[in-house]
């Protein structure tokens, strides 16, 4: 059936590998990307995408009336504006609180006046952290964040929670692992060592290294989202991950050898605040229930083609990289 989507945040990272990832793979959709092109957005994310199937509207979400008329008119809205780099909400927490929560308020309301099917994109630090030996994340797993970001993300769930109960909303939510890829912004841990050492600097490790994330490559990602929103059921979660636990040290090293250098060529800066020590996903239920199956079931492949991406897109990455890394100096990291 031919849709007209609205995808929130779809000039970011994830959004803009969806938005590409549903252009070729359901060609008679529309889509109409809603973002307001903070430094996280980039126009240029949507590049080679035709205009007479891809329109992007800039404008936020925390604006009533901006999100009214786009909701308005599309038939389904994925929903993944928010501000999503930890350590900005550690050092300035209110642009969270708006976008996360208010700006999914505003989303709610309109789904809600205008009866449209939702899917609402989470992540799995919604539940804190996890010791070495502990279960994976499941559905089941009680909310528990630690940072101002996660905080956020989980308080916009438990909004999208009560408008289905409350309002009847039509709505699915899925919580995923961290995602890699094209399009990531140099703040983020891969990019940001691997832009390191194309500039000839060495990358920064937070702490000992030994912190745990299950990796994902955002076109898997792309695909569980299409797999929900069309074969979901109204108001169920469903968590996102390919079984790729990794510790940031052994992720480090391994972009070492893929750039032909030495395992020990990096340095020790000061340790994030409050810093997750592990993240891991139970993916089974979208598994069993819509048969979802990620591509890159290997870690070291999907990384291969992410550096390479990086060294052939260099003109995309040199205008974020001197102001994050300025950033970066002021948090001493
Ligand atoms: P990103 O920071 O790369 O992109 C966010 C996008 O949202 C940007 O294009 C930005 O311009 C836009 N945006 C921000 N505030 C806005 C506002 N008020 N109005 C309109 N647009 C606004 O983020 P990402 O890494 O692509 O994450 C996308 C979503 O996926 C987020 O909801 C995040 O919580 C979730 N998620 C991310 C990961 C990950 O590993 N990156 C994992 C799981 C879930
Ligand atoms: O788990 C999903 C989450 O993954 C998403 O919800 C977030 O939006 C996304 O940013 C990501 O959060 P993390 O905090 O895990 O990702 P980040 O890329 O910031 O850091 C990954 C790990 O690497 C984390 O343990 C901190 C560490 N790190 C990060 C940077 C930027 C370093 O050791 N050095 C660095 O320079």
């Amino acid at each position: 059936m031919s849709m007209k989507l609205l995808v929130t945040g779809g000039a970011g990272f994830i959004g803009s590998n969806f938005v590409h990832y549903v252009y070729r793979e359901r060609p008679d959709w529309q889509i109409t990307v809603l973002d307001a092109l903070t430094y996280a957005g980039n126009r240029a994310n949507l590049d080679g995408l035709g205009e007479s199937r891809v329109k992007l509207v800039v404008g936020n979400i925390c604006d009533e009336k901006v999100v009214d008329t786009a909701v308005a008119d599309c038939d389904a809205v994925v929903h993944f504006a928010a501000e999503s780099h930890v350590d900005n909400s550690v050092h300035s927490p209110w642009p969270f609180v708006e976008t996360n929560l208010v700006g999914t308020f505003r989303i709610l309301e309109a789904v809600r006046k205008h009866k449209k099917r939702l899917h609402h994109i989470s992540t799995d630090e919604v539940y804190g952290d996890l010791e070495p030996g502990d279960p994976k994340f499941s559905e089941s797993t009680p909310y528990n964040p630690s940072s101002p970001y996660s905080a956020t993300k989980a308080g916009s769930d438990h909004l999208v929670r009560a408008w289905i109960r409350s309002f009847g909303v039509q709505a699915t939510l899925s919580n995923c692992s961290n995602n890699y890829g094209p399009y990531q912004h140099v703040e983020k841990f891969i990019p940001r060592q691997v832009t390191e050492i194309l500039g000839g600097r060495r990358p920064k490790l937070y702490g000992t290294g030994e912190n745990i994330r299950d990796w994902i490559h955002a076109e898997d990602h792309s695909s569980a989202i299409l797999a929900i929103l069309e074969k979901g059921k109204i108001g169920e979660t469903y968590l996102v991950g390919v079984n790729a636990e990794k510790t940031n040290k052994e992720v480090l090293q391994l972009i070492l050898k893929l750039m032909s250098k030495d395992a020990d060529d990096y340095e020790h800066v000061s340790d994030r605040p409050g810093h997750d020590l592990r993240y891991a996903i139970d993916s089974s239920k979208i598994r069993n229930e819509l048969g979802w199956q990620p591509k890159y079931t290997d870690f070291e492949t999907g990384l291969a083609d992410t550096v390479a991406w990086y060294k052939e897109n260099e003109a995309w990455w040199k205008p974020q990289k001197e102001e994050t890394e300025a950033k970066y100096k002021e948090l001493g990291r």
